[in-house]
């Protein structure tokens, strides 16, 4: 008789999408090349939690009883400050009590760095947290938190990656915080797979989902991002977490964005701001000032617009390249911090519009400092550049561009243009080129800065006098 084969199954590590046969691009997150053979994921007999691991995390608390909707008290889900502006910002004003967040990222962006840091400030006389690391050394750990200038005795660390064991130093521990690093090298006894599989990732967060709920304790979750495949990412959890967020950078600036793409208990769009120092991460409150810090003087192609981010104005740099393209060739058009679509269709427009060939230029889009822009606020400025770079016109430095452009052309107005409008003014800039009407409902004091137009025409006209 043949032998049993161990039967495996393709896995998508971004979301873990499962089929029985490799496919290229994983129809459950549109991903390419993120399929993965592994063991088949154990039919739900082999999964169910064994009596031994649904008794020691039951033991953590009470589990929970039906009561009506006008009986709970809200006030037991209180909001403590992480004591590090940036990071309350993005949790929606601090950390929530029982709630999971997921923290994500490239390995070496500084989620580890950043996670000490708020443990650190968490943890305070009575107040014990707890930092469980898979990955580094206690001595390892020991000399980040030197560097760091952290020394907490209320700050403990456990090298540790089984499920049980981080359950039973946090029985005898009752840490106020707890924090993961990483969900990719932890394990959970009743799943036969390796630590980093797809199903070793769900199981240990599902528990540790559990321990914060049971207990009321916060618990964030490292969780390394992988676009190689080899280990399950952080999509996995997403859905079951409370809050996620993702660190973002461009690799050669050392300012870290830090950005919420999911949060039950506030709002996705704010950013936190960091700067990465030789003595940890350090939060950048006039995020404005860092992005437009090594601006180059007087040349062409470059300008700086005025983006939201939740509830903060960015001014931030925009760079344009055109140049002659390879004869034959499909001229390029590459971008960094902006969508390739909306490029092509601010090319597009010009070209109809202001009746220019880039057929035969390749052209160079980019947002200086790491950030990544989506609102349409900037489309003006992406022209503007676009054509100071064309023509090899400098756009004076104290000029900056805000405004939407829409199919035909036409110049549409933005919101929050007050806010935008006095973070320019707070930077000393002195000619705002904004659309036509967009501060009639706010009369502003500083008539003679502010240039108002509604064609593309009127733009190349105001940018080069
Ligand atoms: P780390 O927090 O270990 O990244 P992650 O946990 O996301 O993998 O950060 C690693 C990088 O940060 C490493 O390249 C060194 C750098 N770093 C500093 O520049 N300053 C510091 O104070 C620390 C602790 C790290
Ligand atoms: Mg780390």
């Amino acid at each position: 008789m043949a032998a049993k084969k161990n039967k495996t199954s393709f896995f998508c590590t971004s979301c873990g999408y499962q089929c029985a046969k490799w496919l290229g691009k994983c129809p459950g997150c549109n991903e390419w090349d993120t399929m993965q053979e592994a063991p088949t994921e154990a039919s739900p007999t082999e999964t169910h939690e064994t009596p031994q691991m649904v008794a020691a995390i039951t033991e953590l608390g009470e589990v929970a009883q039906p009561i009506p909707i006008s009986a709970i008290d809200e006030s037991e889900q209180p909001r403590q400050s992480t004591g590090i502006g940036e990071f309350d910002r993005v949790l929606g004003g601090g950390v929530v009590t029982g709630s999971v967040v997921l923290v994500g990222g490239d390995p070496g962006i500084g989620k580890s760095t950043l996670l000490l840091q708020v443990l650190d400030q968490l943890s305070t006389p009575g107040q014990t947290t707890l930092y469980v690391s898979g990955e580094e050394s206690p001595v390892q750990s020991k000399m980040r938190s030197r560097r760091m200038g952290i020394n907490n005795d209320e700050l403990y660390f456990l090298a540790a990656s089984g499920i049980e064991e981080i359950i039973k130093h946090f029985r005898q521990l009752k840490p106020k915080t707890l924090v993961i690093d990483s969900i990719q090298t932890c394990h959970s006894p009743e799943i036969k797979s390796p630590p980093g599989t797809t199903s070793q990732v769900r199981q240990s967060a599902a528990h540790l989902v559990k321990i914060a709920k049971l207990t009321n304790t916060p618990i964030f979750i490292i969780g390394h991002v992988t676009k190689d495949g080899a280990i399950a990412g952080p999509k996995l959890l997403e859905h079951m977490v409370d809050t996620v967020l993702y660190f973002e950078s461009d690799t050669q600036y050392p300012y870290r964005i830090l950005r919420a793409v999911k949060n039950r208990f506030g709002s996705t769009n704010e950013i936190g701001v960091f700067e990465m120092t030789g003595s940890g991460l350090i939060g950048v409150e006039s995020p404005s000032s860092i992005f437009l810090n090594e601006r180059p003087q007087n040349l062409a192609g470059s300008l700086v617009s005025a983006t939201i981010e939740g509830t903060r104005p960015i001014l931030t740099e925009i760079q344009a390249l055109v140049s002659t393209a390879v004869s034959g060739g499909i001229p390029r058009r590459t971008t960094l911090g902006i969508d390739r679509n909306r490029a092509a269709l601010m090319i597009a427009i010009m070209e109809k519009r202001l009746r220019l060939n880039f057929s035969n230029k390749d052209i160079f889009l980019n947002i200086v400092g790491g950030l990544k822009i989506i609102e349409p606020a900037i489309d003006l400025a992406l022209i503007a550049a676009i054509l100071s770079s064309h023509l090899d016109q400098i756009i004076p430095t104290t000029t900056i561009v805000i405004g939407e452009v829409g199919l035909t052309g036409e110049i549409r107005r933005v919101n929050m243009i007050e806010q935008r409008l006095s973070e320019a003014l707070k930077f000393g800039f002195k000619k705002i080129i904004v659309p036509q009407g967009n501060l009639s409902s706010s009369p502003t004091s500083n008539k003679d800065c502010i240039k108002e137009i509604s064609t593309l025409q009127e733009l190349a006209a105001a940018l080069f006098s």
